[in-house]
C-alpha cells in the first residue's frame, strides 16, 4: 500500500451515458487512465467535455454505465450506494467549486463532521489542527455566511483533509475565488498533498495550476488525451521526479 508504485485510481473503458429529453447522451466514451499513489494530476479541457462527470465517477460519487473504475483494488461497479459511501469515507476527500459547506454548522463543526460520522473520537482535536493549518484557528465558531469565499474554501479543504483521505479530488477549487486567494488555496493544496503524501486529482481551467501538477490529462468530447511531456516521455511507467 505504501509503495510509490501502488495504483490509486484506474479506469478501464469507462463509459457514461445519460438519458436526456433529446435522447441518449454519451458523456464519457471509453476512458482508460491510471493514477499512481502520491501523484498530482490535472484534468483540463473545454467546458462540457466531461471533466466533472469523470471526476465524480472516479471518486465513487456515481457509477458509470459501462466499463470499470477502481479505487485501489476496489471495483466500483460491484458496489451498491452504501458500499461506495463507506469506500469514500475510507479513501476519498472531495473539494467542490462551490465549497458545499453546511450553512447551519460552524467552521469547526463542518470540519469535524466526516471524522465524527466515521466514529473518530479525536474528530474535534483533528479538526482544530487542520483549521489551524489553513490559518483559520480564530474562526472556529463562525458560520459559512460569516466567512469570505476564500475562507469558506479553506474550511472545505480542512474538512477534506481531516478525514485523512488517500486521494483528494478537487473540481475547480479556485473557480469562485479571486487570483490572490486562489493562489493561497492552491499552495495549501500542494503543501498538504506533499506533507500527507495524498494523491491529488483536480479539474481546473487554470493553465498555471494544471502545470503545477505532475501530469495533465486533456479531455475533449468525452475522451482523454495525455500529451507527452517532460514528466512522462523518458520513463513512461515511472512516477516522475519533475
Ligand atoms: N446528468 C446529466 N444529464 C444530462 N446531461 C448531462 C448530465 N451530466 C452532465 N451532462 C452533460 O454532459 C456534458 C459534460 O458535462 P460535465 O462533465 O459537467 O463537463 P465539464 O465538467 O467538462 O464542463 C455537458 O454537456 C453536460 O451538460
Ligand atoms: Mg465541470
Amino acid at each position: 500500500m505504501k509503495s510509490p508504485q501502488s495504483i490509486a485510481i484506474k479506469t478501464e473503458q469507462l463509459v457514461h451515458t445519460v438519458s436526456t429529453s433529446a435522447g441518449e447522451l454519451t458523456i464519457l466514451k471509453g476512458i482508460d487512465i491510471e493514477i499512481k499513489e502520491g501523484e498530482s494530476v490535472a484534468i483540463v479541457g473545454a467546458s462540457g467535455s466531461g471533466k466533472s462527470t469523470l471526476l465524480g465517477l472516479i471518486a465513487g460519487l456515481d457509477v458509470g454505465t459501462g466499463g470499470e473504475s477502481y479505487i485501489y483494488e476496489h471495483a466500483l461497479s460491484n458496489l451498491n450506494e452504501e458500499q461506495r459511501a463507506t469506500l469514500r469515507g475510507e479513501y476519498i476527500g472531495f473539494i467542490f467549486q462551490s465549497f458545499h459547506l453546511l450553512p447551519s454548522l460552524t467552521a469547526l463543526e463542518n470540519v469535524m463532521l466526516p471524522a465524527e460520522l466515521s466514529g473518530d473520537y479525536q474528530a474535534q482535536e483533528k479538526a482544530m489542527a487542520f483549521l489551524q493549518q489553513v490559518g483559520l484557528q480564530h474562526r472556529l465558531d463562525h458560520y459559512p455566511r460569516q466567512l469570505s469565499g476564500g475562507e469558506q474554501q479553506r474550511v472545505a479543504i480542512a474538512r477534506a483533509f481531516a478525514s485523512n483521505p488517500k486521494i483528494l479530488f478537487a473540481d475547480e477549487p479556485t473557480g469562485n475565488l479571486d487570483a490572490d486567494t486562489g493562489k493561497i488555496i492552491t499552495d495549501l493544496l500542494f503543501e498538504l498533498n506533499a506533507s500527507q503524501g495524498t494523491t491529488l486529482v483536480m479539474v481546473t481551467h487554470d493553465n498555471k495550476l494544471a502545470q503545477r501538477c505532475q501530469r495533465q490529462l486533456i479531455m475533449a468530447g468525452g475522451c482523454i488525451n495525455e500529451p507527452r511531456t517532460r514528466s512522462n516521455e523518458s520513463e513512461s511507467d515511472e512516477v516522475s521526479e519533475a
